[in-house]
């Protein structure tokens, strides 16, 4: 499964375990290089030492190429960045926000950098500011994502007519077949999130992987619109969120109801009514906690019968 992103990586598979908060540390990171993936660890939910801490452990766990996923929004960003290039880490993954600021500081230390887009419009910038790479994010996607709610299905076509650099997809991938399906639409990688946030390696609490499991068909949503959209499994805390949207909230009400540390509540200390839970519509087809390795190898043998049988069929 050679291409322009295993090349660009030097993975064995265009596969691209996705930074997520609380749910993608060194253990995550590591397990899906060994499995012939990028891992990538979720520098959004770490403080700079932390992060330092992770990146070491996953120098130790992997030889295999990983990165880190850097939500521009940190506040702070610098001290990140620069533990980033101090510990010699090869590829960074930056998303919500201005791809221009540190693309070239970055390219310059040699590192290549993918920058996470939900629209044509920042996917073009994105390519003006000189990116290796694209990650084009749909609507069916766990976390933050884009207000116009565009699907992976629609947006992958849309930016493959427009963009000459790599594009990976994202949203609502968690198999053989739909990574087929996205790589068919002319994205030449996939990153995928939910489905290794309910990975044994996963650092998320155990309760919210047993959520992601028994989690059905709509049993997720986008919300927070007016602030930061972001898909969330329907719990208490989700309802409380959709109550005030639905009777006209202010940004300052709904800022409040977040309040402070809600994610890690939710996503790394289990509380699964009070907490924020962060998973992509997918949830509603992973039926089990597996081990990274064991999910790879599924989605690269369906993957290859999944194409194997689309060949017969249109030779028949
Ligand atoms: C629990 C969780 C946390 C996430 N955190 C981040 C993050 O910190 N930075 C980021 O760029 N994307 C984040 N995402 C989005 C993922 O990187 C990825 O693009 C998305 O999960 C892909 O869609 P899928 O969930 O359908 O696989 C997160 C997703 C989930 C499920």
């Amino acid at each position: 499964m050679q291409n322009r992103i295993t090349s660009l990586f030097g993975t064995e598979y265009p596969i691209v375990q996705a930074g997520m908060i609380w749910c993608s540390g060194w253990r995550l990171a590591a397990a899906a290089a060994n499995a012939g993936c990028l891992g990538l660890i979720g520098a959004g939910s770490m403080y700079p030492d932390v992060l330092r801490e992770h990146i070491q452990k996953c120098k130790q766990a992997t030889k295999k190429p990983f990165g880190v996923n850097v939500p521009m929004l940190y506040p702070k960003i610098e001290e990140i960045i620069q533990i980033i290039v101090e510990e010699g880490v090869k590829v960074v993954f930056s998303s919500a926000g201005n791809p221009k600021t540190w693309t070239s500081f970055l390219q310059e230390k040699g590192i290549t950098v993918v920058h996470v887009v939900s629209n044509l419009k920042f996917a073009l910038k994105a390519q003006e500011a000189g990116v290796d790479a694209i990650v084009a994010e749909g609507f069916e996607a766990g976390g933050h994502n884009g207000r116009e709610e565009t699907t992976t299905m629609v947006l992958i076509p849309m930016l493959r007519e427009a963009v000459q650099i790599p594009l990976i997809a994202a949203g609502g991938i968690g198999s053989g077949p739909s990574m087929l399906a996205a790589m068919a639409l002319g994205a030449e990688g996939v990153q995928i999130g939910s489905r290794f946030a309910a990975s044994a390696e996963s650092s998320a609490h155990e309760n919210f992987k047993n959520a992601i499991v028994a989690a059905g068909d709509g049993e997720t949503q986008l919300s927070l619109k007016g602030l930061t959209p972001v898909r969330l499994l329907k719990n208490k805390f989700f309802q409380q969120v959709f109550e005030a949207e639905q009777r006209g909230a202010s940004k300052e009400e709904l800022q409040e109801i977040l309040g402070r540390a809600r994610a890690k509540r939710g996503m790394f200390e289990g509380d699964l009514d009070e907490g924020e839970l962060e998973i992509g519509q997918i949830s509603g087809s992973i039926h089990s906690v597996q081990t990274v390795d064991e999910i790879v190898r599924t989605i690269v043998n369906d993957y290859q019968k999944s194409l194997n049988m689309l060949c017969n069929s249109s030779k028949g």
